[in-house]
């Protein structure tokens, strides 16, 4: 479905030429806040099946400017590691402090014990940041979990979110090269080199075999904040493995081996899949539930690696994920957003809507998992 994937391309395109960054949503209330930017990934992934320059040219100014917009004003965190080493990362920040408009009942009640104006402003800021995240809501984004108006997303610098944009300083560079813009791609290349830097200076625990998303102390951020190891969220999250779905971590064979250990032994792996924390909150980006991205990230990390035995654990995970989306939708008649790992078969719930189905994601990453390993004809196909 090439001409599909463009064409979705070139409106997330417009969007960025509009507006600065992939709007939340299409939609004009959604202008004051971002999408997890991803689209390098997607220009990439179509240029490499299909060599299309013409994409690679027009995507490249918006890219830029994308860019742009995380890395700078309040997106944009310096961190002093011990050996005074300054390190610049980024963080998600909804320019928005009024309850979201497609949520506006909800976010008036969750907010309607906070009697201070200026406390309920930062708390609707707290809620379209976590929206802009994509995880909306997790206990990953709480101060006191499980209580909702202790959501704290611009005061934490998530591991994915800065992987995706060390992804995207790759692809540029690796895009303007395609173009022969030599300068634009050794600019990027060497920003690409300083935010692994940071990614393990500030990110990285080597007991735990995990990046761990940092809690910032002042989250005006004016000021270079020293790094603090108490600063790390030791919580499990499905999140601290996302660096590996980077080339520049799964081809170091030792740090994969690692990882792999690590996530082995998380708890995260389930009967259908990878949880996405070990919280059972009742939102709907905690325990028991699994998502179809974070199974593919984590998959294509491991299953590019070029250990055997990591590529033999991809395809596990990946065998478990098809298994439950193919006796979900066999007893349903649909795909669904998201799945109850604990459970083969079953669709996953919480949160603050009904479980959709559908479903775009879900359908993507199955043929995916199927194309890269296809299907034996003597593997069982039930739970
Ligand atoms: C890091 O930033 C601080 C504050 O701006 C500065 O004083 C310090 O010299 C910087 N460190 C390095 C190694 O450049
Ligand atoms: C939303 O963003 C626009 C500019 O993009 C800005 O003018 C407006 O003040 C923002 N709204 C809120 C509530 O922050
Ligand atoms: C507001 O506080 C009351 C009393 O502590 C509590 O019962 C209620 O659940 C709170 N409401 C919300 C939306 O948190
Ligand atoms: C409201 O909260 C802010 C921030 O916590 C504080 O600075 C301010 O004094 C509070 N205002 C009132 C009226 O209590
Ligand atoms: C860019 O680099 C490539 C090789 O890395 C070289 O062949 C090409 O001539 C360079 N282009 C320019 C404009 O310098
Ligand atoms: C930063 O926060 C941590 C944990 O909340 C605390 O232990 C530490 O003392 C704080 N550091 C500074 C410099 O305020």
């Amino acid at each position: 479905m090439h001409e599909t994937a463009k064409a979705i391309v070139t409106n997330l395109i417009y969007l960025i030429e509009e507006y600065g960054y992939v709007l939340n949503g299409a939609r004009a209330y959604y202008t004051n806040r971002s999408q997890p930017p991803l689209l390098s990934a997607m220009v990439h992934a179509i240029y490499s099946r299909t060599g299309d320059m013409q994409l690679v040219r027009k995507s490249l100014p918006a890219l830029l400017k994308e860019y742009h917009f995380w890395n700078s004003g309040i997106h944009k965190v310096t961190i002093q590691d011990a050996q005074s080493c300054n390190h610049t990362l980024n963080r998600y920040y909804a320019m928005w402090n009024k309850p979201r408009p497609e949520s506006s009942t909800i976010d008036t009640k969750s907010a309607s014990n906070i009697s201070n104006v200026s406390e309920k402003q930062h708390f609707y800021r707290e809620v379209a940041s976590s929206a802009e995240s994509g995880w909306d809501f997790s206990t990953r984004w709480m101060r006191n979990p499980p209580d909702l108006t202790t959501l704290a997303t611009t005061s934490i610098l998530p591991v994915d979110l800065n992987a995706y944009i060390l992804r995207m300083e790759l692809d540029i560079a690796f895009l303007a090269k395609v173009t022969g813009d030599n300068g634009t791609a050794e600019h990027f290349l060497k920003a690409s080199q300083a935010r692994k830097e940071a990614i393990k200076s500030v990110f990285w625990n080597a007991e735990m075999g995990q990046w761990l998303d940092y809690w910032l102390n002042d989250s005006t951020c004016q000021e270079p904040q020293t790094w603090e190891a108490c600063n790390r969220n030791q919580n499990v999250f499905a999140s601290n493995f996302i660096p590996l779905w980077i080339e520049s971590f799964h081809s170091d064979k030792s740090l994969v081996k690692k990882v792999m250990e690590s996530l082995k032994k998380s708890g995260l792996l389930r009967a259908a899949g990878i949880a996405t924390s070990l919280t059972d909150s009742g939102e709907q980006w905690d325990f028991p539930n699994g998502w179809a991205p974070l199974q593919h990230m984590i998959v294509e990390g491991l299953g590019r690696s070029e250990s055997k035995k990591a590529r033999s654990v991809a395809e596990d995970i990946a065998v478990r994920w098809i298994r439950t989306n193919y006796v979900g939708y066999k007893k349903t008649g649909t795909m669904h957003e998201k799945y109850d790992v604990e459970k083969c078969g079953e669709f996953g719930g919480g949160g603050e809507y009904a479980p959709q189905t559908g479903f775009g994601w879900s359908n993507g990453v199955v043929l995916a998992f199927l194309e890269e390993f296809g299907w034996p004809q003597d593997r069982k196909i039930g739970c």
